[in-house]
């Protein structure tokens, strides 16, 4: 866990700075801290640097060990809270190996310290569980981010401080969980390890085991985890502090491997399905994250939790389940699992939030459709809802979180492509515009009077590629900070 604390003076042998080009020249930005930089920028321009983004130089300094110059692009006038979140993120990632280091980059107001502390936390991940000790040793993040500023002194620089650590912790639990293998991690540990956690962080958790799952009808989860020997869960966590503005539900899709079923993937890049309980993963941290920033807020986080195998067991294409709360579902596609646990555990969900006052609104997050990679990339996850207000508060979240979401429509047109002639729906329809398919289906349990939001997360919550900014390779954590700030944003209001 990453320590991370504020300084008024470079306090350690490690020195963070940015770097920028004005005018096509380059120019360091240490926000006051000293350095020896005429030396420093005739070496930076021999070397050709070009203070573009996730550039990081290490270069020897006088008065600490290693300078470390971060691209922050074109000129400091124009910088915003999101490049110095990633540029701290990219040096942090780059000082695996070492103790502590002073980032000392320019900032204006405490949003944008906040936004260097969390960058440079975020950076300071790597997963070294499955490695030797050598291995691991050297692979060792960053454990203690200092930050250099003259907001040291202010309670809201403080409480951006202790923040930072918060949402860094939770998102490296996020991030452990998507990158643990299926050997290693099934319904049964995801729901016990998480479990055992949220205690410490006076969580309330209680997990639903299959046999209970049966007897009372959630067929979804039951039919998707029916071919594997890791029985199904549902874990249940409650936040619920006295006097709470308002209550949310988040549900997150939990298939802690995606072999398709009986519609077997290809085994090209099968490996990555193991990311397929990255929507679980984000609710739960983000519910322990609001926990333990103490938000005014009430929160149930839900995880429908399978493993989609191949066996004698497995759900046929043209069998019929009844998903909890009797509506009836032809699975035409083992491979749209996701949906069938999704359905079970927002009908679940409502029922509870009704119980306990009503809910303000439910937001579902999940890595739903390759169709959501293909309209969007890997880098911008979707929005779906019943609800523009409640949309337009989320996507106000994300932008401050510096997450990248984008709304998509749920057209009534493409839902009739989901009529089944033997049960209510069926759990695949057109394949054109297979993600907004995919939100008409769960639209179809969801109460129309409640607000609703479906994250579609599904390129963006595992990277394949390069790491970057603060995003490590592997499992990023996608979705916790946009769920954690909305709840910030709903604590402010009145
Ligand atoms: N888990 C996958 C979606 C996915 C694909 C996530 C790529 C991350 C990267 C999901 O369960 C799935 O298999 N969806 C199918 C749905 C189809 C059968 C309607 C898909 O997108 O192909
Ligand atoms: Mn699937
Ligand atoms: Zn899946």
């Amino acid at each position: 866990m990453v320590k991370v604390k504020l300084t008024t003076k470079v306090d350690s042998d490690i020195l963070v700075v940015g770097l920028t080009k004005v005018n096509n020249k380059l120019q360091i930005e240490s926000n006051g801290a000293q350095l020896e930089s005429v030396s420093l920028l005739a070496t930076l321009t021999a070397i050709g640097a070009t203070a573009k983004a996730d550039e990081v130089i290490k270069l020897p300094g006088k008065n600490t060990k290693l300078v470390i110059f971060t691209g922050l692009g074109d000129g400091s006038s124009n910088l915003n809270a999101e490049t110095l979140r990633r540029a701290a993120g990219a040096a942090a990632r780059e000082l695996h190996g070492h103790k502590m280091a002073t980032f000392a980059l320019p900032h204006k107001s405490v949003v944008e310290l906040s936004a260097i502390a969390e960058g440079a936390a975020l950076g300071a991940y790597t997963f070294t569980e499955f490695l030797g000790n050598t291995k691991a040793e050297q692979k060792a993040p960053l454990g203690s981010v200092s930050v250099y500023s003259k907001f040291t002194e202010t309670a809201q620089a403080k409480a951006a401080a202790k923040r930072a650590e918060i949402i860094a912790e939770q998102t490296f639990l996020v991030r452990d969980l998507i990158n643990t293998p299926p050997s290693h991690l099934t319904p049964d540990s995801f729901s016990q390890r998480l479990k055992k956690l949220s205690s410490k962080y006076g969580v309330k958790a209680e997990i639903i085991t299959d046999s209970a799952l049966k007897k009372s009808g959630f067929g979804g989860i039951i039919a998707v985890g029916q071919g594997s020997a890791n029985p199904p869960r549902l874990l249940h966590v409650t936040y619920s502090p006295a006097k709470a503005k308002k209550r949310y539900a988040f549900v997150g899709k939990g298939i802690t491997f995606d072999t398709g079923g009986l519609a077997l993937k290809p085994a090209n890049g099968m490996e990555a399905m193991k990311s397929d309980m990255s929507g679980a993963a984000a609710v739960i941290g983000a519910v322990f994250a609001i926990a333990q920033l103490k938000l005014p807020i009430a929160v149930d986080g839900w995880a429908p939790l399978a493993e989609n195998m191949v066996s004698d067991n497995a759900t046929r294409p043209s069998d019929v389940i009844t998903i909890y709360g009797g509506k009836t579902v032809e699975v035409l596609n083992p491979d749209a699992e996701g949906r069938l646990v999704l359905a079970d555990a927002l009908v679940k969900a409502a029922e509870v939030g009704k119980k306990s006052g009503g809910l303000d609104g439910i937001i579902d997050v999940a890595t739903l459709t390759g169709a959501q990679v293909v309209a969007l990339g890997t880098r911008t996850s979707a929005v779906m809802t019943n609800n523009e207000e409640f949309s337009s508060q989320f996507l106000l979240a994300a932008e401050i979180a510096g997450e990248s979401f984008w709304p998509m429509p749920l057209p009534v047109e493409l839902r009739a492509s989901l009529d089944s002639p033997v049960a209510d729906l069926a759990n695949i329809g057109d394949r054109m515009g297979g993600m907004l398919v995919a939100g008409l289906f769960l639209k179809e349990f969801i109460d129309p009077q409640t607000p609703w939001l479906h994250l579609d997360i599904a390129g963006p919550a595992y990277n394949e590629k390069n790491a970057h900014g603060y995003t490590p390779v592997g499992g990023t954590g996608i979705g916790l900070r946009s769920l954690v700030q909305l709840a910030e944003l709903a604590s402010s209001q009145s």
